[in-house]
């Protein structure tokens, strides 16, 4: 019988045959890979209030929510959001990861169907593997393949549509009205990530729902707090009565330790930034689209899309993670994207702009990209194409 670290080390060795091992690396160089697009980490209001917090509240919050962890800075706060996101309640958790997982092992029950983008993240395919409905797996975007499944589909339980309104990977939106329109027609409860799109889309930055005026259509939202908020943890957004319950049933939220209340400062100070300045926000997207038009002018083909996550395909492994070597090597932090992160074949580097971006940085870099895709023999393709 193989012992396990010899079963482990031949997992390990095919990892790295097949351009698949990963490495831990600190940030270095001019910032294209975080999720921080509103330059809110750093910025000195939030770490300000922040580390107020810690002196005054401690490190820790010593508990659960439902024992001794909780704090009125977490209430306030999630009302707070809830106002801001045009809900009657929202819930903060300590990862959106764990958000995710809550809300698809809460309300989903044996005989009800989840309908999920092929796309999803891998915190909904996990909350979806372990919820206990039935799942059907749509193809990208593909608006009629969920018609005809909510039509095939009339089970005596509840059907749930899952996608990500900005998908976190390709950078593109859901066609979020269309789901809207069927889930409103069929009864069935439309959840949606908004990971990628809090903060920087809509009047009030609250995302792509409110970007096209769904609050009513939408069952629950999950809103990372990570990413453009620049802190960590994800606010799930709804009715009163769904928020009751997975505070009831939510394993996530009730067996962990509560997030320390200095973060709940952190991000009441995000949330003050972006009420105050929604210019913040419209730059990073017109950041975006100077950037998108730079890379196609100097001939690297990019998929359709708006959007500040800006994907550049180059299919094999290899060739992503040599792309983004040479790039770090000349000091721009661009990360490669492989699978299981993305299909088979389309691995990629994921460009991600923040509001930092300048004119100057965004030259220099093109200009490496296109001496790093020549130096390493790589040619960047406009659409995805799994193998
Ligand atoms: C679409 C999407 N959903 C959920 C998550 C998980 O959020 P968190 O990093 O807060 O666990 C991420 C982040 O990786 C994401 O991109």
């Amino acid at each position: 019988m193989t012992t396990l670290t010899a079963r482990v080390a031949a997992r390990m060795r095919a990892l790295d045959d097949g351009g698949l091992l990963r490495t831990l690396r600190a940030p270095s160089g001019v910032d294209l890979s975080s999720n921080d697009y509103l330059g809110l980490a750093n910025h000195p209001y939030v770490t300000q209030r922040m580390s107020e917090a810690v002196a005054r509240e401690g490190a820790g919050s010593t508990g659960s929510r439902l024992l001794r962890g909780n704090r009125d800075s977490f209430g306030a706060l999630e009302r707070r959001f809830a106002r801001l996101k045009g809900t009657e309640r929202s819930l903060y958790f300590s990862s959106g990861y764990l958000a995710n997982l809550a809300v698809l092992t809460t309300f989903p029950e044996p005989g009800d169907v989840i309908l999920s983008d092929e796309r999803n993240h891998a915190s909904l395919i996990d909350g979806i593997r372990l919820s206990s409905a039935r799942r059907e797996i749509f193809p990208h975007n593909d608006v009629a393949a969920v018609r005809r499944a909510l039509d095939a589909t009339r089970p005596a339980g509840q059907r749930f549509v899952v996608v990500e309104s900005l998908f976190s990977m390709d950078g593109d939106e859901a066609p979020l009205k269309q789901y809207a329109e069927l889930c409103r027609a069929s009864g069935a409860h439309l959840i949606v990530d908004e990971a990628h799109a809090v903060g920087i889309y809509g009047v009030k930055g609250s995302g792509l729902i409110e970007a096209h005026g769904l609050e009513e259509d939408v069952f629950l939202s999950v809103n990372t707090a990570g990413k453009a908020l620049g802190v960590s943890g994800a606010f799930v957004a709804g009715g009163a009565w769904a928020i009751d319950y997975l505070v009831q049933r939510g394993r996530p939220f009730i067996f962990s330790t509560a997030p320390p209340p200095s973060i709940a400062a952190a991000l009441d100070a995000s949330l003050d930034i972006v009420e105050r300045e929604p210019r913040r926000r419209a730059a990073v997207l017109e950041r975006a689209l100077a950037l998108r038009g730079r890379l196609r002018a100097a001939g690297v083909p990019l998929p359709d899309g708006t959007s500040q996550i800006i994907p550049v395909l180059l299919g094999d492994n290899g060739a992503a993670v040599a792309v983004a070597d040479a790039l770090q090597s000349v000091g721009f932090d661009v990360r490669a994207i492989r699978p299981p992160t993305v299909p088979p074949g389309t691995a990629r580097l994921r460009i991600s702009v923040n509001v930092n971006l300048t004119d100057e940085l965004m030259e220099r870099f093109v200009t490496a990209l296109a001496t790093a895709l020549v130096a390493c023999s790589a040619s960047p393709v406009g659409v995805a194409q799994p193998s």
